[in-house]
C-alpha cells in the first residue's frame, strides 16, 4: 500500500512551527493571530481536498466534506495547534497534520469509508493562555460552558469569549457546539509521546490504554511590603518564602504519594512587586497533580491542600486557592484500542500498549464518545520545550497505522 508521506508532514509541521510569535521555541496561544494562521493554513489543505471549515462557539474548528454534510456521526481525527509557551513543534500538531494526512490519502487512495471522515482542532488544550487546560475540549463535551468561558481571562484580562470575538472568525450558531456519540461515531488523536519509552523500547508506536487524570490550582500567597533592611525576621508575612515552602511540599507529597506514580509540578510564580529590597507581599503559583488512580490524585490533593493552609497558618499570611482544571483519569475505548492493534499488526508494525502521563483534548472526548490514542516516539523525551523532535517518517508510520484503524472504526455495524 502506499502510505502516508513524510515529506508532506514535514511541509506542514515547518508551516504551522513558523506560525509562531517571536521568541526560542514555537509560541502560539489560542486566538492569537499567529494561532489563526496555523487554523489557516489546515483550512487552505482541507479545501483543497473539498472540506468545507466551520468554528464552534468555544472555537474548536472541525472540517468535513461539502457533500457529507453535518448529521451522521463521523469518524474524527484531530488534536490541538495552541502551544506552551516556548514550547515545540510537535505537541498537537502532529495530530492535526496527521488528520491533514489521512485527508489526503482519502483521496489519493480512493479510500471509501462507512461514515463521514472529520478533522477536530481543539483550542487552548494547553491553558497557556486562559489558565485552564483542555479548555476547548471540555467545552465542546459539554463540560464548560459558554458561561465558563466569559469568566476565563488571560494575563491581559481579556476573555475566552472576548478572544474568539475579536478575532472577526465567523462562528457556527445554528449549531450549539456541545458533541456527542451521534455527531462522532468515532474519535482519534495520534499525538507525541512526550517521554522515552518508545524510543528506549525502539517500538514505533504506543496505543494508549488510559489518560491520567489531573488537577491544577492556582494559590495566591498575600503577606505584607515591607522594607527588606528594617523588619526584623520575626516581623515578616512574607508570600513568597510561603510558596517557596509549599512549592517544596508540592514535590515531596507527589513523591511520597501511595502509587509511587503521582507527578506534581509548580511550573508558574508570579512574585509582587518583586524587588530585592522588598519583602515580597503577593505570590501567586500555579500546581499542577496527575495520576491514573483517581483515589490517589484526591487524596494527594487534599494534602497539599492542607499543608497550603498550614503553611499560611504559621506564617501569618493569606492563601487562596482556586480550582482551575480537574479531569478524572479515563480508559480509551477498547473498540477502537483494538482496531488499532489489528491495524499495526496487518501491516507488521512494532506496537506497545502504555498509558499517558500527559493530558490530551482525547481525555475530554473519551468521555461522551468512543476515544483512542496513539503515540509516536519523541527523540530523547523532549517536549514542552523547543528541542522537541519526532522524524516526521515516524509521524507518516503512526498515520499509515490510524488510517488501517479508521477504515475499521468507520464500518457500521450490521
Ligand atoms: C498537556 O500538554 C499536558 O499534559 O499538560
Ligand atoms: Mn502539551
Ligand atoms: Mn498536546
Amino acid at each position: 500500500m502506499v502510505g502516508a508521506s513524510a515529506e508532506r508532514i514535514h511541509q506542514d509541521i515547518e508551516t504551522i512551527a513558523n506560525c509562531s510569535s517571536p521568541g526560542p521555541g514555537t509560541n502560539r496561544l489560542s486566538f492569537t493571530p499567529e494561532y489563526w494562521a496555523a487554523v489557516d493554513y489546515v483550512a487552505a489543505q482541507m479545501a483543497a481536498l473539498g472540506y468545507e471549515r466551520k468554528t464552534t462557539p468555544h472555537g474548536n474548528t472541525r472540517f468535513r466534506r461539502r457533500e457529507a454534510g453535518w448529521d451522521e456521526p463521523a469518524v474524527a481525527v484531530g488534536s490541538h495547534l495552541d502551544a506552551v509557551p516556548q514550547g515545540g513543534r510537535f505537541d498537537g500538531v502532529a495530530g492535526v497534520v496527521a488528520g491533514v494526512e489521512i485527508a489526503r490519502l482519502l483521496e489519493d487512495l480512493d479510500v471509501r469509508l462507512g461514515r463521514p471522515y472529520e478533522l477536530l482542532i481543539c483550542a487552548e488544550e494547553e491553558g497557556a493562555r486562559f489558565g485552564s487546560v483542555l479548555a476547548g475540549s471540555k467545552a465542546l463535551v459539554g463540560r464548560l460552558t459558554q458561561g465558563d468561558l466569559a469568566q476565563m481571562t488571560d494575563a491581559g484580562g481579556t476573555s475566552y469569549l472576548q478572544a474568539l470575538g475579536e478575532t472577526g472568525e465567523p462562528v457556527w450558531a445554528d449549531q450549539g457546539g456541545v458533541l456527542g456519540a451521534a455527531d462522532v461515531a468515532a474519535y482519534y488523536e495520534l499525538h507525541i509521546e512526550q517521554s522515552v519509552v518508545l524510543e528506549t523500547a525502539r517500538v514505533p508506536i504506543g496505543i494508549v490504554q488510559g489518560i491520567v487524570g489531573i488537577r491544577q490550582y492556582r494559590v495566591t500567597f498575600s503577606g505584607v511590603a515591607n522594607h527588606a533592611g528594617a523588619t526584623p525576621m520575626r516581623l515578616r508575612a512574607d508570600s513568597l518564602a510561603a510558596a517557596a515552602q509549599a512549592i517544596a511540599s508540592v514535590e515531596a507529597l507527589a513523591t511520597a504519594a501511595a502509587s509511587g506514580l503521582t507527578v506534581g509540578t509548580v511550573g508558574m510564580l508570579v512574585n509582587e512587586p518583586n524587588a530585592a529590597n522588598v519583602i515580597p507581599a503577593r505570590t501567586a503559583l500555579s500546581i499542577d497533580l496527575r495520576d491514573t488512580d483517581a483515589a490517589v490524585l484526591e487524596e494527594v490533593a487534599e494534602r497539599v491542600l492542607e499543608r497550603i493552609a498550614r503553611i499560611a497558618e504559621e506564617r501569618q499570611v493569606r492563601a487562596q486557592v482556586a480550582l482551575t482544571a480537574e479531569s478524572a483519569p479515563v480508559v480509551l475505548s477498547s473498540r477502537l484500542r483494538g482496531a488499532l492493534v489489528r491495524s499495526a499488526e496487518r501491516q507488521g508494525i512494532g506496537y506497545l500498549e502504555m498509558p499517558s502521563g500527559a493530558v490530551h483534548d482525547a481525555l475530554e472526548i473519551a468521555r461522551v464518545m468512543d476515544a483512542a490514542m496513539i503515540f509516536v516516539p519523541s527523540i530523547g523525551g523532549r517536549s514542552h520545550c523547543p528541542e522537541e523532535d519526532t522524524p516526521c517518517e515516524a509521524v507518516a508510520l503512526g498515520v499509515d497505522v490510524l488510517l488501517g484503524a479508521i477504515q475499521t472504526a468507520s464500518a457500521r455495524a450490521g
